[in-house]
């Protein structure tokens, strides 16, 4: 990659998880759990600071929290949904020129775009940092974040974990980058359960393999639920599919419902980036083992942890 990621001892910008070191992701986990111990405490850290938020798909969980992130740092927010329709992309602006306006604006520019490798582009001709949130099929490096923080929460540990990573692999930013930072942790083993047309794609499959990580491909759901401490649930993502009858050939094949449930182990949760469609029945909820939202409101924390890392 041309651009430069870190700044002396610091994260620059954040584009992918591989940017990630162990020491980077204690500091964010030690800055977030005082973030979500005293949030109080925190107020006025980013007085005087903007972000602009530059969304051109749709998003309630990242958008907000970031939002509300800077907003409790004591610092203010600008921004734009639907930027492929209100900002001057509709026009004809490229990425690029918005970014180098933005940055006469902004401190720091959080982007989601629909196009793999957006961030990247957007981080090479920026002054100010670039934090992904989301390039289409590419990468969504703060949700992984927020899912290890979650996982290192809820099962006491990282190290050795077993994650079976579910539903649609092969479009799925998310199980993508937490892929990644959970390849930093020592005996980690992943579990693959997907439909053959949204299998886990090959680069991250060699990345694993690089880097020692245990890794398989299970076509039985139930055969994996009752061996594994976390279950990360996805959805299929309809709007990554060309046409209507592909989408359909693969949606609803694995669903945790109860009877799930009753295959997971007691100390096992289930996680999911959410949104959900059908493949986590809200009959679910109400098991303490159902970790999602949970794991949504420490998306809080810990983008205002990054956002206090890159800004101070
Ligand atoms: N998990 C996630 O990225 O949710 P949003 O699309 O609502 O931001």
């Amino acid at each position: 990659m041309a651009v430069s990621l870190r700044s002396r001892a610091r994260l620059r910008h954040l584009v992918q998880s591989q940017q990630l070191s162990r020491q980077l992701l204690d500091e964010i986990f030690q800055r977030a759990d005082e973030m979500r111990a005293s949030p109080h405490r925190a107020a006025g850290r980013l007085q005087g600071r903007v972000m602009a938020a530059l969304f051109y798909e749709p998003s309630t969980r990242t958008r907000l929290s970031f939002e509300a992130g800077m907003l409790r740092l004591g610092g203010q927010t600008m921004g734009t949904d639907n930027a492929l329709a209100f900002s001057s992309a509709a026009k004809g602006e490229t990425l690029e020129d918005t970014i180098r306006i933005v940055n006469g604006y902004a401190d720091v520019i959080v982007l989601r775009h629909p196009a793999e490798g957006a961030a990247e582009r957007a981080a090479a001709v920026s002054d100010v940092p670039i934090i992904s949130a989301g390039d289409g099929r590419g990468q969504h490096p703060t949700q992984a974040l927020l899912d290890v923080y979650t996982i290192k929460d809820e099962v006491g540990r990282l190290d050795g974990v077993k994650v079976a990573m579910v539903g649609d692999l092969a479009n799925g930013r998310t199980v993508r980058s937490l892929a990644y930072l959970l390849a930093k942790y020592r005996e980690v083993e992943l579990t693959f359960v997907a439909p053959p047309q949204v299998a886990m794609r090959d680069d991250i499959k060699a990345h694993l393999d690089r880097h020692g990580v245990r890794w398989r491909e299970v076509g039985d759901l139930d055969v994996v639920l009752p061996q594994v401490d976390v279950v990360y649930q996805t959805r299929i993502q309809k709007e990554r599919f060309t046409d209507e009858e592909s989408y359909r050939a693969v949606k609803g094949r694995y669903v945790i419902d109860l009877a799930a449930m009753r295959r997971l182990r007691p100390d096992a949760v289930v996680m999911h980036p959410l949104p959900r469609v059908d493949e986590l029945d809200p009959e679910v909820d109400s098991d303490p083992r159902a970790a999602y939202f949970r794991q949504a409101r420490n998306g809080m924390h810990i983008r205002m942890a990054l956002l206090d890392m890159v800004l101070s």
